[in-house]
């Protein structure tokens, strides 16, 4: 009689106004399925029901950044994993679209993410805006950010960082310590 393979779950998911988020976490959610071994299972998790973290032994969570914060829903989702901790804990930021570097990192509060030393990682990616999409309040925003319209997402780097997030669910890597990392950090960008 032969043991059934243990599974492990790991759900991706991410908090999203325009879409653009959402596809990072698909993208993410996609290659790791396709990489992972098969005692991994992947679920591309929504929002709107929190209980798709329930017992997961991995979880990665994105959200856009808008006004300098991560969205309502994703900030909810982290204080309800709080709770109960999966061993292993990724986190995604999507928003730098400045021209201005300092801009950037004025706006880029998620810095403090990384700090609450329950993650594994927090990763920052290019944003994607579409200012057609955009209310007149929005277009002042980000005219005053100096936003660059465009879809500034690297997705070599996506498909870098999900790549590491399966190297270490296979090796078992233990969780070391939070930090917020840029793409070109760590020598993860092709
Ligand atoms: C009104 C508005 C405010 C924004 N505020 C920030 C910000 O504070 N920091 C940042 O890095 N990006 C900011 N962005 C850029 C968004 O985070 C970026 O466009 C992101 O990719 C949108 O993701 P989504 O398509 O998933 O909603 C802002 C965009 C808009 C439209």
């Amino acid at each position: 009689m032969t043991t059934p393979a243990a599974v492990k779950t790991l759900v991706v998911s991410a908090a999203s106004r325009h879409g653009g988020t959402c596809e990072i976490a698909d993208r993410i959610a996609e290659t790791l399925g396709r990489v992972l071994p098969d005692e991994w299972h992947v679920v591309r998790g929504d929002l709107r029901d929190l209980r798709v973290f329930d017992g997961a032994d991995a979880v990665v969570l994105g959200s856009a950044i808008y006004y300098g914060h991560w969205m309502h829903s994703a900030a909810h989702a982290l204080e309800y994993l709080r709770e109960d901790m999966p061993q292993d804990l990724w986190l995604f930021s999507t928003g730098p679209i400045s021209e201005i570097e300092s801009e950037n990192a004025q706006v880029i509060s998620a810095d403090a993410m990384a700090d609450i030393g329950e993650a594994d990682e927090h990763m920052v990616f290019g944003g994607k805006l579409d200012t057609s999409h955009l209310t007149f309040l929005e277009r002042l925003v980000v005219k005053g950010v100096h936003a660059l319209p465009g879809d500034h997402r690297d997705w070599a780097a996506v498909d870098a960082w999900a790549n590491h997030i399966a190297a270490e669910l296979r090796t078992g890597t233990v969780r070391s310590h939070a930090g917020t990392k840029d793409p070109s950090d760590q020598g993860i960008r092709p």
